[in-house]
């Protein structure tokens, strides 16, 4: 597993180690802990390292690859898109040159529901335009179409995963996302509310044309998104062909609904504000999950009230005991 250290790779390392699938993590510690990756073997290394990746796969006989090794700030890949592009692309390719002379055929990829950029209806499903509107979400789109050449060329079958908002903490509250670079609404509305950092949430225009007037996302508990990296990984081991899926609740939330959510938890208010819409925001996006159930036979199980629960817990954790 390539990230493995990072938010999502963690909670996904551990469903497959509880799973009793043996797996071993390749991560550059830049964003990840290697605390996070628990009992299983940690090489600390970058994915664009060729010598490093063969190694890896020579010496624990890889037979699959989970590739969540990435940069995934969208407002920073727009100021500094030579960075993204490197890492995310020159990255990937390397690795997958590496993996391909090391005989491995099976990756499931971390794509991101941002390929669509605003898509004209939503839900959204898998036959949607490709409209990346950031150099990120370009990247991931790249990364899509890289992979079905792998395919036709090398034989190398992939399943690319469209995330949507990834949210949440393990119910035991041990690993969870690190707010120290979230730029997403959960982690910096708890944020907000149990530190003071920013004093006041910025929520970013209570004007757009839905029912209360903030922005709608899909938000999808970080462990069942864990859970459909198991049926991905199921699916390329029964021979399925190249693909991508959706994976999201299907339920749209608004900004206001997740507000309203953290302080039913948290029992106070966020401090909040309203301020201007975001350059680039689509005004409502949700997945269609059909897909994800019909191919992988995944959905998600937990609910928005789950999401930020645990996502406060974990966070609550943090601060009672900082490392
Ligand atoms: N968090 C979300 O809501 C979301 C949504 C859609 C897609 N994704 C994608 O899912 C993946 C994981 O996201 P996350 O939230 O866990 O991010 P994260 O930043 O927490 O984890 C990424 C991990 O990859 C490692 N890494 C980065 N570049 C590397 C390199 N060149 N070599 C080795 N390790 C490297 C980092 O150290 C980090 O541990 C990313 O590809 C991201 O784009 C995330």
């Amino acid at each position: 597993m390539t990230g493995g250290a990072g938010y999502i790779g963690s909670h996904t390392v551990r469903a497959l180690h509880e799973a009793g699938v043996p797996v071993v993590v390749v991560d550059s510690l830049e964003l990840g802990r290697a605390d996070a990756v628990g009992p299983v073997d940690l090489v600390v290394g970058d994915i664009a390292d060729g010598a490093v990746i063969r190694q890896v796969c020579e010496d624990y006989q890889v037979g699959a690859v989970v590739h969540f090794a990435a940069y995934k700030n969208v407002g920073e890949s727009m100021t500094d898109p030579g960075k993204y592009l490197r890492n995310n692309l020159t990255g990937t390719i390397n690795l997958l040159e590496a993996l391909t002379a090391a005989g491995v055929d099976e990756i499931v990829f971390s794509s991101s529901c941002s390929v669509y950029g605003t898509p004209a209806i939503v839900p959204v499903d898998e036959t949607a335009a490709i409209a990346p509107e950031s150099v990120y979400a370009q990247t991931k789109a790249t990364m899509e179409t890289l992979l079905d050449w792998y395919c036709r060329t090398k034989g190398v079958r992939s399943v690319s995963l469209r995330y949507f908002n990834a949210a949440g903490a393990s119910a035991d509250a041990v690993i969870g996302e690190d707010w120290t670079y979230s730029m997403n609404l959960v982690p910096v509305a708890i944020r907000s509310l149990l530190i003071g950092e920013p004093a006041e949430l910025t929520v970013f225009g209570d004007d757009y044309p839905t029912p209360d007037g903030t922005c709608v996302r899909d938000y999808i508990h970080v462990d069942d998104l864990a859970a459909a990296h198991l049926r991905a990984l199921s699916y390329l081991a029964a021979g399925g062909v190249t693909t991508a899926v959706n994976v999201g609740t299907g339920t749209g939330s608004s900004v206001r609904e997740v507000l309203a959510a953290i302080e039913a938890v948290a029992g106070r208010p966020v401090p909040h504000r309203i301020g201007p819409r975001r350059e680039g925001d689509p005004v409502s996006t949700f997945a269609d999950p059909r897909r994800a159930r019909e191919l992988l036979g995944w959905e998600a199980t937990r609910d928005l009230a789950e999401v930020v629960g645990s996502a406060y817990r974990w966070h609550l954790a943090q601060v009672n005991e900082p490392e």
